[in-house]
């Protein structure tokens, strides 16, 4: 499974892709704003980041702005993954923006059906958001669920199944186990998925009894 980042935060990105383990990054209009930069600077920070997809949001609706947008996006750099909301008119540019070679992201899918459209529309990856669903009291991982049974139905779709709107480990214990091609994880909820504190209070013990021999291993010629 790969791992991208849910982030416009650029020290957070690349303290990430430090660890050679991150795969790519979403970014959307809010965590934009949260950023408080500009959006093209941040984008040009985090494509020289990272090697893999990037995906940047249109703010258009209809049709011919968001080609529009998501032309100029696609332009900008090789890794960017044009995101496009899922409406018609994001289904349709999808459809276009994919046929002029751009990546697409088709984000705020909230159905089966709204996935399968976007497979249909060509879509790289279609973003499932399960927190915003549980949130509701909908079973947000039934969902991710149904479109791995779905779209292994019909092999012809070529669509990466992108676990979003992630709050905790479990979301990712389970997208894997369910067999999702790509969680995006906020930074926070990222580092959690490496940690465990019998990690930590077994590797105290193993260098308290180490310390005690006295000995050192780069010492030896
Ligand atoms: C995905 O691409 C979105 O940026 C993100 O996962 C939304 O998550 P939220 O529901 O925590 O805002």
């Amino acid at each position: 499974m790969k791992f991208f980042a849910d982030t416009a935060d650029i020290d957070e990105i690349r303290d990430l892709a430090a660890t050679g383990l991150l795969d790519g990054v979403t970014t959307n209009p809010s965590l934009v704003a949260k950023a408080g930069r500009d959006f093209f600077d941040v984008l040009k920070d985090i494509c020289a980041a990272v090697e893999g997809p990037v995906s940047a949001e249109v703010t258009a609706t209809d049709y011919d702005a968001m080609v529009q947008e998501g032309r100029r996006l696609a332009d900008f750099a090789d890794n960017i993954a044009v995101k496009v909301p899922l409406t018609w008119d994001g289904l349709k540019a999808c459809k276009t923006l994919r046929q002029a070679g751009a990546m697409v992201n088709v984000t705020l899918c909230f159905s089966a059906t709204q996935a399968l459209f976007a497979a249909k529309a060509g879509a790289t990856f279609v973003s499932p958001f399960v927190g915003r669903l549980d949130d509701i009291s909908e079973d947000g991982m039934q969902l991710i669920r149904d479109i791995r049974l779905i779209y292994d139905n019909y092999p012809a779709l070529e669509t990466e199944i992108l676990v979003a709107s992630i709050r905790h480990p479990m979301h990712v214990v389970e997208a894997a186990r369910i067999g999702a091609d790509v969680c995006t994880v906020p930074p926070a909820i990222l580092r959690k998925l490496a940690d465990h504190p019998l990690t930590d209070k077994g590797l105290k013990a193993f260098l308290a009894d180490w310390q005690g021999t006295g000995q050192s291993i780069l010492d030896k010629p």
